[in-house]
């Protein structure tokens, strides 16, 4: 009926005109939108400039349109905006694109690992650091850019500081490329004079494999930031200007717990209750470390509402963390429904990253998950520290954006004395071979000499190079090896895996390693609930496998396959979402996780069949899997000690295997690990209990550990290979060819 159609129509159309207008006024207020046209007059002045400003005065989501608006993409070209973490990524483009009236993907789009939306009239374009440090190598010129973002760049991420050594080197070779015909190179040095080398100043700066005599239009390079310090960015950059924008902040009151909590967890659920309870309106953000503790809190929640009155049950709970599904991240930004009060359950994305509107108490239990590296050990481990007392800063400021607010610290006062004042960059506290192998693909060959904003230590970067060696991605000449190191660069995982993706193409198990590779680049698919660990330990027995951590890994996926296959084709897709969720809860499974492995399955299948891998299934030949597997992880291997502890052969550190783990009980002689939890040094992920191999009468199956390793004669492999042989020809010597695990 053509009455209703219209009257549905005009009412649909209300609303959002509404919309479009509430969110032209909440643009409008912001305190960046007075100084429009002097930032923009900066940024034509300035081929460099710093911006800093309060988190939520527009930065992010505004400058970009500003200099859209004044002609920076006029000849086609693009703004890239870089972000440390993809939800931030996502979620801002999709409030530009709105803000803009555009469908997401057109003239605003985003670019994260595993999910890209633009297309070719994409003109603001969002993404990660690390995607933008890829695309340089396909573009060394990144040409199509006119302005690129660092955003967020107090948070010194290890992507964020070495993109800005190569935009740096980029600008530079794109103001010269106009006639000088030089070309860019960084100088090849060969990694033993490197390391035999004391002088770690290489003066060349310029790039290798670059094309000559093109002209490139200039870049504009924006360094933004929240911190107010913008000294060393402005240092870096030669003395690059810095413009400070207002920001607007209410007073938060902060309180602190008058003694130490034991249980963050537990204090930050009564914390909620309590302001739920006793405070006026205002919705509650709470910073807690992980997508585990997120969820725990959440479930903790949903279980003390019902046992509230009636009048109190109006709690809207809503986490953020990046697994999260794209199309579930844009909840926390909606309104809660009239009379209910929102609870964010956030990571420390919400401390800077994206801005929610609404928050007037912030619960702060004082901690973050951190990456950690020992060099000497060669390992890398996430690791929950406390916060810096600038992200405590930050975290309490999320409640004074609207109005007054109120901050609860989990923790007394004095604790707050004793915090580091910011933190450490991430480059001085991680493995660097990911971006050593980007850098050396994009032919910096001078890694010691690249000139970081703060550069790693020596002892962490011949670290990773040696694992780089290890695994056979740089030749003798430490130059990216062909074909494997440049099939490794390609891939956006760590070296490891890609090696391993590699390398199960030649065993013939490419499947079953692309179902462990995404496995593992998730948390845990295990639901485990503190209350109902037998429960869970139950349900799961059915996938658990004798042969390890990855072989039941993937018996979950294969099941969650076969169901999905036949339920959907018993009841359509759309269906089928929802019987999924509970066969997932039913086994004790982690739907969201398992959903976040199968899409990164998916997008790495994708880039494994464009290299032309050999696509491949063992089917049930696990022993020719965890050949593969001993193949791809014999860096982690770690050999039992006669008092039942184990020796991890490449650092020596000694580990214990974590008592999540199938082999927690039967304590095979020599196992693979792919994580370390460095709390107790306990190996979370185990398997291939190698001890197995000669039961196949394949002697050489332990020289398929050694496979990979690359016969240079430098003292430090040589010491690493001898060990590692002599270890393994002891632990697998055919006297021990019975001790079959499983037994
Ligand atoms: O980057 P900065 O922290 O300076 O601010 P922003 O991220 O550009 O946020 C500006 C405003 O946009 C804030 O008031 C947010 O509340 C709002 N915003 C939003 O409503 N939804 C989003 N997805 C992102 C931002
Ligand atoms: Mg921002």
């Amino acid at each position: 009926m053509p009455a209703v159609h219209r009257g549905n129509f005009s009412n649909r159309q209300t609303q959002f005109s509404a919309r479009r207008q509430k969110i032209m006024q909440q643009r409008k207020s912001l305190p960046i939108a007075s100084v429009e046209k002097r930032l923009v007059e900066e940024v034509r002045k300035n081929d460099v400039l710093i911006i800093v400003g309060e988190t939520g005065s527009g930065k992010t989501t505004q400058i970009p349109q500003f200099l859209f608006d004044a002609g920076f993409c006029r000849d086609g070209r693009v703004i890239g905006i870089t972000q440390p973490r993809r939800v931030a990524a996502v979620t801002v483009a999709k409030r530009v694109a709105e803000e803009c009236g555009v469908e997401l993907g057109q003239k605003v789009g985003y670019s994260v690992r595993f999910d890209d939306t633009t297309c070719g009239s994409t003109r603001i374009k969002y993404m990660t650091d690390g995607l933008l440090l890829r695309e340089a190598l396909l573009d060394p010129y990144l040409s199509k850019y006119s302005v690129i973002i660092v955003d967020e760049a107090h948070e010194r991420t290890v992507h964020t500081d070495v993109l800005m050594g190569l935009l740096k080197k980029v600008q530079l070779a794109r103001s010269s490329s106009v006639g000088d015909g030089q070309g860019l190179n960084f100088g090849k040095k060969n990694l033993k004079k490197v390391m035999m080398s004391e002088k770690e100043n290489d003066q060349s700066g310029r790039f290798h494999k670059m094309p000559r005599h093109e002209k490139y239009a200039p870049l504009k390079l924006i360094i933004m930031s929240a911190s107010l310090d913008a000294r060393a960015f402005s240092e870096y950059f030669g003395g690059a200007k810095a413009v400070h924008i207002q920001g607007r902040q209410f007073p938060v009151d902060i309180f602190y717990t008058r003694i130490a909590e034991t249980d963050y967890l537990d204090a930050s659920l009564i914390t909620i209750f309590q302001i739920h309870l006793e405070e006026g309106p205002g919705d509650i953000l709470v910073f807690l470390t992980g997508q585990e503790e997120i969820e725990s809190v959440e479930r903790l929640i949903n279980e003390k509402l019902p046992q509230l009155p009636q009048e109190n049950k109006k709690l809207l709970i809503v986490p953020i963390f990046a697994a999260l599904p794209s199309e579930q991240q844009m909840r926390v930004f909606a309104p809660a429904p009239s009379g209910f009060r929102k609870v964010i359950l956030a990571t420390n994305i919400a401390e800077t990253s994206v801005t929610i509107p609404g928050i007037k108490y912030v619960i702060d239990p004082g901690f973050v998950k951190a990456r950690s590296y020992d060099p000497g050990k060669g390992m890398e481990s996430l690791i929950i520290v406390p916060t810096s007392k600038s992200q405590a800063l930050q975290r309490s400021g999320r409640a004074g954006r609207e109005g007054p607010g109120k901050c609860f610290r989990l923790y007394p006062e004095k604790e707050f004395e004793k915090l580091e004042d910011s933190t450490m960059p991430e480059i001085m506290r991680c493995n660097l071979s990911n971006v050593i192998l980007q850098l050396k693909a994009l032919g910096v060959d001078d890694i010691l000499g690249f000139d970081f904003i703060e550069k790693p230590s020596r002892a962490a970067i011949i670290k990773s190079l040696e694992e780089l060696f290890l695994l056979g991605a740089l030749t003798d000449e430490c130059l990216l090896s062909d074909p494997v190191g440049h099939q490794m660069a390609r891939l956006p995982l760590d070296p490891i895996y890609s090696k391993a993706l590699i390398l199960a193409s030649e065993f013939n198990c490419l499947e079953e390693m692309l179902i462990t590779v995404a496995l593992l680049s998730v948390e845990s698919i295990f639901y485990s609930p503190r209350d109902k660990l037998e429960e869970a330990r139950t349900a799961t027995k059915c996938f658990s496998s004798p042969e390890g951590d990855h072989i039941t890994l993937i018996n979950v996926y294969r099941a969650s396959n076969d169901f999905l296959e036949k339920r959907s084709m018993e009841m359509g897709i759309a269906k089928t979402e929802k019987v999924f969720r509970k066969w997932c809860k039913d086994n004790y499974i982690n739907s969201r996780s398992l959903r976040h492995a199968r899409d990164i399955h998916k997008q790495i299948k994708g880039h494994v069949e464009q290299m032309g891998l050999n696509l491949s299934s063992c089917g049930d030949d696990m022993l020719q899997f965890r050949r593969c597997l001993a193949a791809s992880f014999f860096l982690n291997a770690a050999v039992k000690q006669p008092e039942g502890t184990y020796r991890a052969l490449a650092s020596g550190q000694v580990v214990q295997i974590h008592p999540s783990s199938v082999l927690f009980r039967k304590k095979p002689e020599c196992v693979i690990f792919n994580e370390l939890v460095q709390t107790n040094n306990k190996i979370k992920f185990v398997v291939v209990p190698l001890n197995r191999w000669p039961d196949t009468g394949n002697d050489n199956a332990p020289n398929a550990m050694l496979a990979s390793e690359n016969n240079n004669g430098w003292g430090v492999y040589d010491g690493f290979s001898i060990a590692l042989r002599n270890k393994l020809e002891t632990s697998c010597s055919p006297e021990k060819m019975n001790v079959a695990v499983g037994d």
